[in-house]
């Protein structure tokens, strides 16, 4: 019970960053603490931002060693969920499906497509007897997007409201008919790690949003049409863009009430949130 007049404690928010962005040196973060959870070990790194406590994780491990294929999803969430994380503000490099969004360009994500094949998806294994389906319309909690446009406002950066990232397996890129096929889905930008961290997080009911950066044009859309993609391309444009996005993400977290209200967005009204 916290005593009249005395402000609430704020509640834990971690970070999830892919490719490039470093985090942990702005966040003076200590760490990696190892946390073992049913699903694997997590390495969560630790720190605080005014009152809040903030944690770190590095989807790729320290050194990007694992593919996005092998990142221990279930694994990373569970051990937010354990700290008592009640957002997630994730990043991830994605390449544009849209001709007018060059590399540099930042989206707040509001929708998926999944294409991946071959990972494990849900912490709802139908144990004890029991089969849930999770309400996903919205996956991404409205209030920490609109958090994350205000921080854009504030900070005057451009970016892009809204956009649909299709979630491939990988680790290989695309070839140029996959990307054709995207785009005539509806798809906006194309990435291997979306999914499914965001729909174990709303598993969990915890808040997460996610910003996308543009590395580069997917396959066949670059000047000439055999442009290959390369991993050194997607890195540089990520620490390029680095500061700005730990700027934006800064700006979220000072924007965000001390804790939810629940019942205001979908991730607290699902799950087991
Ligand atoms: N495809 C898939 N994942 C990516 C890309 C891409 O073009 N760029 C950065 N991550």
């Amino acid at each position: 019970m916290v005593p009249a007049g005395s402000a609430a404690p704020a509640t834990p928010l971690a970070i999830i960053g892919g490719t490039g962005v470093d985090i942990v040196t702005e966040l003076k973060a200590q760490g990696p603490l190892p946390i073992d959870t049913p699903y694997g070990r997590a390495e969560v790194y630790s720190a605080r931002w005014g009152e809040r406590p903030v944690y770190f994780l590095s989807r790729h491990g320290a050194g990007h060693v694992l593919p996005p294929h092998r990142v221990p999803y279930r694994a990373n969430i569970w051990a937010l969920r354990h700290l008592g994380v009640e957002w997630i503000l994730a990043t991830n490099a994605c390449g544009s499906l849209r001709k007018e969004w060059l590399p540099g360009q930042l989206v707040v994500i509001d929708q998926f497509i999944d294409f991946t094949k071959n990972r494990p998806a849900t912490f709802f294994d139908g144990e004890g007897g029991k089969v849930i389906h999770t309400d996903v319309t919205e996956p991404y909690c409205p209030i920490l997007r609109k958090a994350l446009i205000a921080a854009a406002g504030a900070e005057g950066v451009s970016i892009a409201e809204s956009g649909c990232y299709v979630c491939t397996e990988g680790p290989r890129y695309e070839t140029a008919a996959e990307i054709r096929f995207f785009q005539s889905i509806g798809g906006d930008l194309v990435g291997m790690t979306g999914v499914p961290e965001v729909t174990l997080a709303r598993e969990v009911g915890i808040c997460y949003a996610a910003l996308g950066l543009v590395t580069n044009l997917a396959a066949g859309l670059g000047e000439s049409p055999c442009e290959p993609i390369s991993h050194q391309e997607v890195t540089r444009l990520m620490q390029k863009q680095g500061v700005v996005v730990w700027r934006l993400l800064r700006r979220t977290i000072d924007l965000l009430p001390p804790a939810r209200t629940v019942g205001r967005c979908p991730c607290t009204r699902s799950g087991c949130g």
